[in-house]
């Protein structure tokens, strides 16, 4: 296939940044979408041009270091990561515009990779567990319902990519902060710092200049690990308990 991109190319963070349009020839359907950029830059840099910086690791759909704007959606047309996107899911000749996260708490650093530092700093805000881990218990030492080993799972898979906050009309990182309150808050393990935890990681998602959430859901519809909405309304009721508690700042 002949595909054209417009990807979004800026120096680094104070630079005023623009699309750029390159045409890639010979990309196979069988590529993923980072393969096809890969491609590209193979290009640029025999041609003495600075790459398009991308973030990426795993390239697997575990790390969630990969992400970007593909025609306007995040991660692109499948509900899945940028790295498991393949070239399939487009046509010879099509034009796809790349851009990054675009949020205030998600600064651009070069070209489309951005600083997700934020979400670090919820997560060391209370997402720990204050008890003693040691060596691997015995498997039924401490009894968990099975709904509730399956939520706390389902909740733990979230990669922390970042796709909801790119989403949100309002750059809310509500999912991404209610998927860790819900797995350590459905545990027995995560019950002491359970009040506190809900507290202390929303008011550092408020500080980190991550918006409100006013329930549009497009969070969720991008999530290549399909957290639930239903996330949020768990970390509001622990928020309520919370409060109840006398533990709300
Ligand atoms: S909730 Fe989903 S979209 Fe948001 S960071 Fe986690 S995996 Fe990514
Ligand atoms: S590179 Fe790890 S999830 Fe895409």
């Amino acid at each position: 296939m002949k595909i054209t991109l417009r990807v979004w190319r800026q120096k680094n963070r104070n630079a005023k940044g623009e699309m750029v349009r390159y045409e890639v020839d010979n990309v196979s359907t069988d590529m993923s979408f980072l393969e096809m950029l890969d491609v590209l830059n193979e290009r640029l840099t025999l041609e003495g041009q600075e790459p398009v910086a991308f973030d990426h690791d795993c390239r697997e759909g575990i790390c969630g270091a990969c992400g970007v704007v593909i025609n306007g959606v995040a991660h692109g047309p499948e509900t899945t990561t940028t790295c498991q996107l393949h070239m399939r899911s487009f046509s010879d000749g099509d034009v796809i515009d790349v851009e990054p996260w675009r949020a205030k708490a998600f600064p651009v650093i070069k070209d489309l990779v951005v600083d997700r530092g934020a979400f670090d700093r919820i997560i060391q805000a209370g997402g720990y567990i204050s008890a003693p881990t040691g060596t691997a218990p015995d498997a039924h030492a401490t009894p968990v319902a099975k709904k509730d080993a399956d939520r706390a799972f389902d909740a733990a898979t979230c990669i922390g990519c970042g796709a909801c906050v790119a989403a949100c009309p309002n750059a809310s990182a509500m999912l991404f902060t209610a998927a860790k309150v819900t797995h350590l808050g459905t545990l027995p393990q995560g019950q002491p710092e359970r009040s506190a935890r809900v507290v202390q990681m929303v008011n550092q998602h408020d500080e980190e200049e991550f918006g409100g959430c006013t329930n549009i859901g497009e969070c969720a519809a991008v999530c290549p690990k399909g957290i639930p909405l239903d996330t949020i309304s768990e970390l509001n009721q622990d928020l309520l308990g919370a409060l109840a508690n006398g533990e709300l700042s």
